[in-house]
């Protein structure tokens, strides 16, 4: 079973650290949360699992292998996808062709035969059409398919952004506030995909600020303040925890 850790990482911008030596877990199977106030640490935490940003110190661990020297493409290739907090879709580009983006890891075609059109090609774009409009379905946006993806609602982009992800057939799926100004019925709808992938086996770590969403959804939550854990456990227990309390109260 694929589990994700995390050891010691830290990273600083200027002096100051934005995480620091935080070790967590995200296994598969289960939902993990990592919450706190507005700067806590949780995007860069994203970030430096994804490879975007360095580690100054520590490791991320994938399957007992570290891959926290590898490069973006590298940690995608190992099965780490992820959705980003600002949506960053191709806005000029159909719903579909925005989902298939997340598959150019499956790419078996060589440049060759892509350049020729082959028969392969083309049936690998059918095969990848194909897997799309099934991710569409389960999202319930199959009739958006062919809508450019700039021109669907803040709630619609952020599920094209969740379908990309996806498209990659990712281990460890990292959610940066994925339902960000969605209403209470898209977000349960969404709350109960994220379940049926977990049980799916993959490793879901989701990062929000809505706490009932957050308790009703996790299996264990851990809270970021200034960049440290300070509290980790089931949901219930550690929202209850005085010093979440004061670090949000704090804010
Ligand atoms: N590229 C960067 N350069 C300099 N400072 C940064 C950079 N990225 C993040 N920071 C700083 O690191 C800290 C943590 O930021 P981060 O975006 O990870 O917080 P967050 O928990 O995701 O907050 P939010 O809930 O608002 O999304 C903040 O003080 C932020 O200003
Ligand atoms: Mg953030």
């Amino acid at each position: 079973m694929t589990s994700l850790v995390l050891q010691g990482m830290s990273r600083r911008f200027g002096g100051l650290f934005a995480v620091r030596e935080l070790s967590l877990e995200v296994p598969s199977g289960k939902v993990t949360g990592l919450i706190g106030p507005n700067g806590a640490g949780k995007s860069t935490v994203v970030n430096l699992i994804a490879g975007l940003l360095k580690l100054d110190a520590g490791s991320v661990v994938l399957d007992g292998q570290d891959i926290s020297m590898l490069p973006p493409h590298r940690i995608a290739a190992a099965g780490i996808a992820r959705t980003f907090q600002n949506i960053r879709l191709l806005k000029e580009a159909s719903v579909l062709d925005n989902v298939m983006s997340g598959m150019h890891l499956h790419d078996r075609t060589t440049l060759i035969e892509r350049l020729m059109g082959s028969r392969k090609v083309r049936r690998q774009e059918l095969e990848f059409a194909d897997q799309a409009r099934g991710l569409l379905a389960r999202f319930g946006m199959a009739e958006y398919a062919h809508r450019l993806a700039g021109e669907l609602s803040y709630g619609h982009q952020r599920r094209v952004e969740i379908m990309r992800a996806l498209a990659a057939r990712p281990l460890v799926l990292l959610l940066d506030e994925p339902v960000a100004g969605m209403n209470d019925v898209e977000s349960a709808d969404l709350a109960r995909i994220f379940r049926s992938l977990a049980q799916e086996g993959v490793a879901v770590l989701l990062i929000e600020h809505n706490m009932p969403f957050v308790a009703g959804l996790c299996d264990h939550i851990h809270v970021l303040s200034s960049g440290e854990l300070i509290a980790s456990g089931p949901a219930d227990s550690a929202l209850r925890d005085p010093r979440v309390i004061e670090a949000y109260l704090g804010t």
